[in-house]
C-alpha cells in the first residue's frame, strides 16, 4: 500500500501547486463551510495542508509513531470546527486531485491504496476527536505583553476557563492580528491556580504570526487557544535522571516542567543544556540560575554558538556539547527547539550511542 502511495506521489509532487488548487476547489465545492477554517488569503501557507495530508498518508505503515500523533491531531482539529463529514470531503478532494494529476497512472490499485490509507488515518483522528470532552477551543485575554529583546516577547494570557494542560505540553493559538493562522506555542509555566499561561515568542524571519505577536500584540487582545497536546513529561517515580536539551524558545516547555518539579522537595537529578546563538539569546538564564540555586537537583549549563561562553558554560553547537559528555545511559532525554536543532541533536545523540527510546521530543510541524 505504502509503496503504491509513495510511487504515485513522486509523480504528482512536481505539480504540487496544481494538485493544491484542484484540492481546495473541490473541497470548497463539496463542503463550503470549510472555507472559513482556512486563511483569508489562500496564498499564505497554500501548500501546507496538502503536504501535511500526504506526509501523514505516507506514514500509514508506521502505526507506533503515527497513532499517537493522529490522536493529538484529531483532537487539535476540533479547534477549527471540523466535523465528521468534512473528513469525507477532504478525502474525496484529495483523491480527485491526485486522479486528475496522474491520469492513466491513477490505476485502481493506486486508488485503493490511497483510499484505504486515508480511511485508517481519518478514523483515528475522528475517534480521538469524538472522545475529547473538552471545549474545542478557549478564548484568553492578553494580560501582559513585554518585549524582552528586539525579536522576543513574553505574553501572559488569562484563559476564560481553566485549560487542562500538563507541564511540558504545547497548544496552538490564533491571534486577532492574524486570523485563522494557528501556531503552536509552549507555555513556560506549569498549571497555575489562576490558570494563566506565559508564552515566549521569538519573531522568525518572514514569519506571519510570530512577528505580529512580538510587534503588535497588546494588553486586552483576545486570543483563541486550541487543546493542549504534546508528550514531553518527567516521570518522577522512574528513578532515572533527566537530561534536557533546549535551544531558543524551546526553553519554554523545559521551564514549564521545572516549574512543575519545583513544587516537590525531592526530584530526579536534572541537567539542562540551554543553547542560543549568543549570550543575549539566553534570555531565561538568570531565572533558571535562581531556580537552580534553591533546587540542588537542578544543574544548568548555558551553551553559546559564538562569542564568549557565560560562566560555567560551553561554546559550540548544542548537539556537539551534549554528546561530548557521552551517551547519557540511563537518562531520560528531552529535546526542544527549532526543527533543525531537534534534528541535529537527536541524530548526534543516536550516533553517540543514546538509545532512541530514551529520547523524547515533540514533533514539529510538517514544514
Ligand atoms: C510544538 C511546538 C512548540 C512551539 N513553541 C513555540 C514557543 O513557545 N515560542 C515560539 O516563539 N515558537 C514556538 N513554536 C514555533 C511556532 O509555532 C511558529 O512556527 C513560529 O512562531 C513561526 O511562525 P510564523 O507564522 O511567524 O512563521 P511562518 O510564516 O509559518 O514561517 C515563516 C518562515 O519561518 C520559518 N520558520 C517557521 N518556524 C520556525 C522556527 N520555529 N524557527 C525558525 N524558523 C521557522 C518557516 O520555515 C518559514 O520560512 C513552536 C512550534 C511547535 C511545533
Ligand atoms: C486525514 C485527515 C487529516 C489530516 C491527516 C490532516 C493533517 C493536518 C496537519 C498535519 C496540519 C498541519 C498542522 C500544523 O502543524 O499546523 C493540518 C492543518 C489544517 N487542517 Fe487538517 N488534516 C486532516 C483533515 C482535515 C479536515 C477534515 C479539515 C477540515 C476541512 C482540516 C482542516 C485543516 C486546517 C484548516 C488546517 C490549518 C490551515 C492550514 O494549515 O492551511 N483538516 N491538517
Amino acid at each position: 500500500m505504502v509503496r503504491l502511495i509513495r510511487d504515485s506521489w513522486a509523480k504528482a509532487e512536481p505539480y504540487l501547486p496544481e494538485v493544491t488548487q484542484f484540492f481546495y476547489g473541490m473541497l470548497f465545492t463539496l463542503a463550503p463551510a470549510t472555507r472559513d477554517f482556512f486563511p483569508i488569503n489562500m496564498e499564505v501557507q497554500r501548500n501546507r495542508m496538502v503536504r501535511a495530508l500526504v506526509h501523514v498518508v505516507q506514514m500509514v505503515d508506521q502505526p507506533d509513531d503515527l497513532v499517537p500523533f493522529l490522536r493529538q491531531l484529531g483532537r487539535d482539529h476540533r479547534k477549527f470546527g471540523v466535523i465528521p463529514k468534512h473528513y469525507e470531503a477532504i478525502g474525496t478532494a484529495l483523491l480527485a486531485a491526485m486522479k486528475t494529476q496522474l491520469g492513466p497512472d491513477w490505476t485502481p490499485d493506486v486508488e485503493r491504496a490511497w483510499a484505504e490509507a486515508f480511511t485508517i488515518i481519518a478514523r483515528q483522528m475522528q475517534e480521538a476527536a469524538a472522545s475529547d470532552t473538552n471545549p474545542p477551543n478557549w478564548s484568553g485575554l492578553v494580560a501582559d505583553h513585554r518585549r524582552l529583546s528586539w525579536d522576543l516577547a513574553m505574553v501572559r494570557v488569562e484563559p476564560e476557563a481553566e485549560i487542562p494542560f500538563f507541564a511540558g505540553q504545547y497548544l496552538s493559538v490564533e491571534v486577532p492580528q492574524r486570523p485563522r493562522l494557528w501556531r503552536y506555542l509552549s507555555p513556560a509555566n506549569a498549571p497555575r491556580p489562576d490558570g494563566s499561561l506565559e508564552f515566549h515568542v521569538r519573531a522568525v524571519d518572514g514569519g506571519w504570526v510570530s512577528r505580529a505577536i512580538v510587534s503588535h500584540t497588546q494588553k486586552g487582545d483576545v486570543w483563541r487557544i486550541g487543546p493542549p497536546v504534546g508528550r514531553l513529561s518527567i516521570d518522577r517515580e522512574s528513578g532515572r535522571d533527566v537530561l534536557m536539551v533546549a535551544g531558543g524558545t524551546g526553553i519554554a516547555p523545559m521551564q514549564s516542567l521545572l516549574d512543575g518539579l519545583a513544587q516537590w522537595g525531592e526530584n530526579p537529578k536534572v541537567r539542562l543544556f540551554y543553547g542560543g546563538r549568543t549570550r543575549d539569546d539566553l534570555y531565561a538564564l538568570e531565572g533558571l540560575r535562581m531556580m537552580a540555586s534553591c533546587n540542588p537537583w537542578l544543574t544548568i549549563t548555558p551553551v553559546v554558538e559564538s562569542g564568549p561562553a557565560p560562566a560555567g558554560g560551553e561554546q559550540g553547537m548544542l548537539a556537539d556539547v551534549v554528546t561530548k559528555f557521552g551517551a547519557w545511559p540511563g537518562c531520560d532525554v528531552l529535546v526542544s527547539g527549532s526543527p533543525a536543532m531537534i534534528r541535529a541533536t537527536v541524530s548526534r545523540m543516536l550516533v553517540a550511542g543514546t538509545a532512541l527510546d530514551q529520547i523524547r521530543y515533540d514533533p514539529f510541524t510538517i514544514d
